[in-house]
């Protein structure tokens, strides 16, 4: 069912989250917020805030935050349509029956179809490995070494044929050709018409983190090519967002008690390990790992463990992906499999304890890098050994953190016999060279210089990051006091911020603020606190959950506990400067028509941000 902005914002103001919340969680008053016990992961002291300002709720501890759609699909596993039944009831408003545009709806019902084939294909694979025609497919799986209750686990199954029974069957389940042709599972032939895509091979169902099936990955018994056969990308499956065990690994950081997960490249591998006790293992899809799948990743954990095959390719690999993780604000560290080939031989062979062990060991990623390009270089020859030293300057500068970065110095002066200043030095001359941020992500096999043009390097994605910073401190200000806003109107617009979620969020904020602020008599009957103009309502107009997560983050970045009046002015005005800065440094990197004027504008209103006195109602920190 599709509601209307108009509805949803109606139902999201009439229900109070303070109120709403308060029926399930323990608050107490605290400043302008509310706290209590998170009840999304387990703690002893409150760290869960809810804000009625802002109509947000947001835990400092395990990092969840909404609005009250949010929260009720959360804690009561509530569907979106459910939540808003509910909310609406709970507010005497009236919910219209159907609302959906018709391309929407058309969709909806097309990928519904498709969850349903995929669901049905799903368990006639799987009812054929459990039956005498799924022999052969049992034999290969058994011979494996997995047990019934991990092929249940993972809802093994078996394609046998050649033919068209799947085919056949999902005709007599009522599905159109066309429908069974676009989810995948099934192909046409000029000469013999629709034909099922997989045969003669054990199947793996693949799910999304919800558990749904949305694809399939075919094995051949023995040594066919292709090894894997998988599903083509369709309405439902696109690879490089999805993760192989996603839908399990994720109940095991539910609590947090754990904060990784760990990555590997195989089906097989994660099933391996599953059924040896370690079901929080993911793999990518036969694809290579991608940014999404990262940033998949973030949203669930800080931490990864990488098990990797250990050859070339498996290294070749690991290198690539430590710098993609680390760019999403996840850390790695490499499990040793020698002398076994990937994480499947590895636990069937030396079992859960060595395996632990392993990971209790498993390398930090930058010394892993460090160790690698190591390689490449020939230590007893000085000249080869003095590019070595450079190049682990270089990828020093990596570490924006000063404080990291100063840790790392020390050890790998430590480790590599350099002396420290020595060291320390070079990697400040770097830095000042503007040639530092040697990007995590490249491989091992580069010995010739970086470029040593600063703008080659300017897609750092650490600048992003603090970029992102800035924006969501900003907008948290802004929605903790309203009233600054006024005051710094005339000096910043969406157009300041980051394409994509800060930008959108901050075009939906700051018209909200303008639709309020814009009607004096509202301002005057109302005060800040008019019902429509929350973040709960920005948060509300993303149609993604793992969206409204992200956005009820920017408007959840942490403000220091500043009480004196000067100190929040100059905390806020750097904030706005630097929103304002980077904005301007976007600008002069696009070189876009009209760029040097726009740049004169911004350079003129930081002068005026400079001079501003910027006031704030009482300061109250949580
Ligand atoms: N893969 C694929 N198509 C292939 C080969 C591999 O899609 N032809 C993908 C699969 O997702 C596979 C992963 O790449 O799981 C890793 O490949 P590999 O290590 O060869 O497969 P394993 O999962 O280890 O399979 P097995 O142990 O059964 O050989
Ligand atoms: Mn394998």
């Amino acid at each position: 069912m599709y509601y209307s902005d108009e509805i949803r914002n109606q139902v999201i103001s009439a229900n109070d989250i303070v109120d709403v919340i308060g029926q399930y969680v323990e608050l107490k008053r605290s400043g302008s917020q509310y706290m209590g016990l998170c009840p999304f992961h387990s703690e002893h002291t409150p760290s869960f805030s809810v804000s009625r300002t802002k109509q947000v709720y947001h835990c400092f501890g395990c990092g969840e935050s909404g609005n009250v759609i949010t929260f009720l699909k959360k804690y009561n596993n509530m569907t979106y349509q459910e939540a808003m039944e509910y909310l609406a009831s709970r507010a005497g408003i009236v919910l219209p029956k159907e609302e959906a545009s018709p391309e929407q709806k058309e969709r909806n019902k097309k990928r519904d179809i498709l969850f349903s084939i995929n669901k049905d294909t799903a368990t006639y694979y799987y009812r054929l490995l459990r039956s005498p025609k799924g022999q052969k497919g049992m034999a290969y799986l058994k011979g494996r070494a997995l047990s019934d209750k991990t092929m249940n686990q993972f809802g093994l199954g078996y394609a046998d044929g050649g033919n068209s029974d799947l085919v056949r069957y999902l005709q007599e389940k009522g599905y159109s050709s066309k429908d069974i042709l676009d989810s995948g599972v099934a192909v046409f032939r000029e000469k013999d018409g629709l034909k099922d895509k997989f045969w003669n091979r054990v199947m793996y169902p693949i799910m999304d983190a919800s558990g749904r099936v949305i694809a399939f990955g075919g094995r051949v018994m023995g040594d066919g090519i292709p090894k894997y056969l998988n599903s083509p990308e369709t309405l439902i499956f696109e690879k490089k967002k999805n993760l192989y065990g996603l839908n399990i690994a994720r109940n095991t950081v539910r609590n947090k008690d754990k904060d990784y997960f760990i990555l590997c490249e195989g089906y097989m591998d994660v099933i391996s390990q599953h059924q040896a006790g370690f079901p929080m293992a993911i793999a990518s899809l036969g694809t290579s790992f991608t940014v999404e799948q990262a940033q998949v990743i973030r949203r669930y954990v800080t931490h990864v463990f990488l098990a990797y095959d250990s050859d070339g390719a498996g290294v070749r690999a690991a290198m690539r992906n430590i710098g993609i993780l680390r760019d999403a604000g996840v850390s790695a560290r490499v499990i040793d499999l020698r002398p076994y080939k990937d994480p499947d031989e590895f636990c069937k062979n030396l079992g859960t304890e060595e395996y632990q062990k392993r990971i209790d060991n498993a390398e930090n990623s930058f010394y892993y890098q460090i160790r690698q390009i190591e390689g490449n270089y020939r230590l007893d020859d000085p000249e080869s050994r003095t590019a070595f030293y450079h190049e682990i300057a270089k990828r020093l500068c990596g570490f924006d953190d000063e404080m990291e970065r100063e840790n790392y110095i020390s050890a790998m002066a430590q480790k590599y016999g350099i002396q420290r200043d020595v060291l320390s030095r070079e990697v400040a001359g770097y830095k000042e060279a503007g040639i530092g941020r040697q990007s995590f992500s490249e491989g091992p096999v580069r010995i010739t210089p970086a470029p040593q043009n600063p703008t080659a390097q300017k897609k750092a994605s650490s600048i992003e990051k603090a970029k992102l910073r800035n924006e969501g401190l900003l907008l948290t200000w802004i929605s903790d006091d309203p009233d600054v806003y006024l005051q710094i109107r005339d000096y910043i617009g969406p157009e300041d911020f980051s394409e994509g979620l800060a930008r959108e969020a901050a075009q939906d904020y700051f018209k909200m603020l303008e639709e309020h602020y814009g009607d004096p008599l509202k301002v005057e009957a109302e005060g800040t606190k008019a019902p429509g103009f929350t973040p709960a309502i920005v948060i509300g107009s993303f149609e993604d959950e793992d969206e409204q997560k992200d956005v009820a983050d920017i408007f959840n970045t942490r403000i220091k506990g500043l009480t004196t009046q000067p100190e929040r002015e100059k905390a806020f005005k750097d904030v706005v400067l630097s929103v304002k800065r980077a904005s301007m440094e976007n600008i002069k990197a696009s070189n876009a028509t009209g760029a040097l004027g726009k740049i004169a504008k911004i350079k003129k209103q930081m002068e005026e941000i400079q001079r501003m006195h910027i006031t704030f109602k009482a300061a109250e920190e949580s």
